[in-house]
C-alpha cells in the first residue's frame, strides 16, 4: 500500500499543470480544471498526454506526464 501522504490531489498536482490556454482550448469537451470533467476523462487524456498528441503545441515532458499517470493510477482522487 502506497503512504496515503504520497497521494497526488488534483488542486496541488494535477490542476496546475494544464494552463489556461489548454482550458480554454478543451472546453469544447471537458473542463481541464475541473476534477470530476478530468476523472470522467482521465483515460483518454493519458493516452494523449503519453503519445505526445497533446497539448497540440508540444509534447509534455515525460515527468509531467508521470505526475498525470500516478493521479490516473491512484484512482483520481480529489
Ligand atoms: C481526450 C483527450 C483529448 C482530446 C481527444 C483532445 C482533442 C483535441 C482536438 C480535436 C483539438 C482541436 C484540433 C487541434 O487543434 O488539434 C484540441 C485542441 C487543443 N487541445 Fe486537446 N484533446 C485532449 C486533451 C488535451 C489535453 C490534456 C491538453 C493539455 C494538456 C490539450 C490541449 C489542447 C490545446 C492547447 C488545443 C488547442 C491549441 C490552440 O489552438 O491553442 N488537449 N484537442
Amino acid at each position: 500500500m502506497a503512504d496515503p501522504a504520497d497521494q497526488p490531489s488534483f488542486e496541488l498536482d494535477i490542476r496546475p499543470l494544464f494552463s489556461q490556454r489548454d482550458q480554454e482550448a478543451m472546453l469544447i469537451a471537458f473542463d481541464l480544471w475541473d476534477a470530476e470533467d478530468v476523472r470522467d476523462h482521465a483515460d483518454e487524456i493519458l493516452d494523449q498526454l503519453e503519445a505526445g498528441r497533446m497539448p497540440c503545441y508540444g509534447a509534455w515532458p515525460d515527468e509531467k506526464v508521470a505526475v498525470f499517470r500516478r493521479w490516473v493510477e491512484a484512482d483520481a482522487p480529489s
